[in-house]
């Protein structure tokens, strides 16, 4: 297997600038998972390490070696779709084995290369069968199977699993995680799902706009999210935001707006009077937002009014109304209270966010 760097890495078409100055090193056998909104560079960041797509500017290392001008054939690097592309007029075993017929590989190699793809995939049975007497799931594992047999350094996915239910997409997440143990294998996977990225991820990589916004491991990029953007994209439900000014009173620091007035702790910020004055956003994931309790980790008591309940089965949202703020609390189902009725909630301070409101990056410890 092998490692990839990236380094100042930038695309253009023509004159619409859509990945700029991405670098990112990705280590041997790391399972790599890169999340961002739709149009913000993920699958052209992909395709121009397959070979693909050309470099505009900076460079792309495998195994420590330029590929920049390496024909695709030559990257050892195979591509699993969002949309499987499997040939619609070849059998399960065709288009597995497809890529090293083309290649004029020796027919016992294919027919051990398949065997064993097969196996780790438990497609044994289906391997006669055409693409359509198969399900999205199979047909997805298919398309797996094929980047299995050329034996690649590095698998990119592409959003892999969106094109599959709820529940198959679970067990087939399940099934990319033994399969990464059992290839030990360099993985870089696209997704859009919350779950997928912090449950496959060694390392998630946060974009934005063409930008890396954060590399970390999923607990760090969700307990330590580097700026707002990374803060409101991971995590779900969202994170509740609530902008205003922090302020010096006697010794202590406090987040002020129209509806609170929360002491900040020392041990989020250092310095406490080093920031007074400044326009921060505080950020608080539902969560942390405690209703009807008390104790140690609690911040603050604020009344609220809770407008809607919804019921997840264990948990339960909770939308709240607290003056002219609205913001959402996740909390142990049942919470025996009509909508209407006032509450009482504070937040967990150790799990609060403050960020700077100009420069949206994160002040706090
Ligand atoms: N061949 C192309 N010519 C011109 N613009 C392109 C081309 N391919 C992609 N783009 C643009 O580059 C930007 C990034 O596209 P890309 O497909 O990498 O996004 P993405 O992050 O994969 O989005 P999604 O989550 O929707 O798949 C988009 O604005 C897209 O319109
Ligand atoms: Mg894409």
């Amino acid at each position: 297997m092998a490692s990839v760097e990236f380094k100042g890495i930038v695309k253009r078409f023509k004159d619409n600038t859509v990945l700029n100055g991405v670098d990112v090193d990705i280590k041997d056998h790391e399972f790599v998972v890169i999340v961002g909104p739709s149009g913000c560079g993920k699958t052209t960041l992909l395709r121009m390490l397959a070979g693909l797509e050309e470099v505009t500017d900076g460079e792309i290392l495998i195994d420590a070696l330029r590929v920049n001008e390496l024909h695709p054939s030559k990257r050892q690097i195979a591509m699993v779709f969002q949309d499987y592309a499997l040939y619609p007029h070849m059998t399960v075993e065709e288009n597995m084995s497809f890529a090293l017929r083309l290649k004029r590989t020796g027919r016992s190699e294919i027919e051990a290369r398949v065997q064993e793809a097969a196996g780790i995939l438990q497609l044994q049975k289906l391997l006669k069968r055409m693409p359509k007497q198969l399900s999205g799931g199979q047909r997805q594992r298919v398309a797996i199977g094929r980047a299995i047999v050329r034996n690649p350094k590095v698998f990119l996915f592409d959003e892999p699993l969106s094109n599959l239910d709820a529940k198959l997409r679970e067990e087939m997440r399940v099934e990319i995680a033994k399969l990464y143990q059992r290839l030990n294998a360099t993985i870089i996977y696209v997704t859009h799902d919350q779950v997928e990225a912090m449950t496959l991820a060694g390392r998630i990589v946060v974009m934005n706009k063409g930008i890396v916004q954060q590399v970390g491991s999923p607990i760090e990029v969700y307990r330590k999210p580097a700026n707002l953007f990374v803060a409101g994209f991971i995590g779900s439900p969202t994170m509740n935001f609530f902008s205003g000014q922090l302020r010096s009173e006697g010794d202590r620091l406090l987040f002020v707006n129209e509806n609170m007035k929360l002491p900040i702790p020392s041990f989020l910020l250092h310095d406490g009077d080093r920031h007074a004055g400044r326009e921060v956003v505080v950020g608080v994931r539902p969560d942390d937002v405690l209703v009807g309790r008390d104790g140690a980790e609690c911040s603050g008591k604020m009344e609220a009014v809770l407008e809607v309940c919804e019921l997840l089965g264990h948990r339960e949202n909770l939308y709240l109304k607290l003056g002219g703020l609205r913001l959402l609390a996740t909390v142990e189902a049942f919470f025996d209270r009509s909508p209407g009725s006032a509450v009482t909630l504070c937040f967990n301070y150790r799990n609060m966010h403050v960020f700077d409101a100009a420069t949206e990056r994160r002040i706090s410890e």
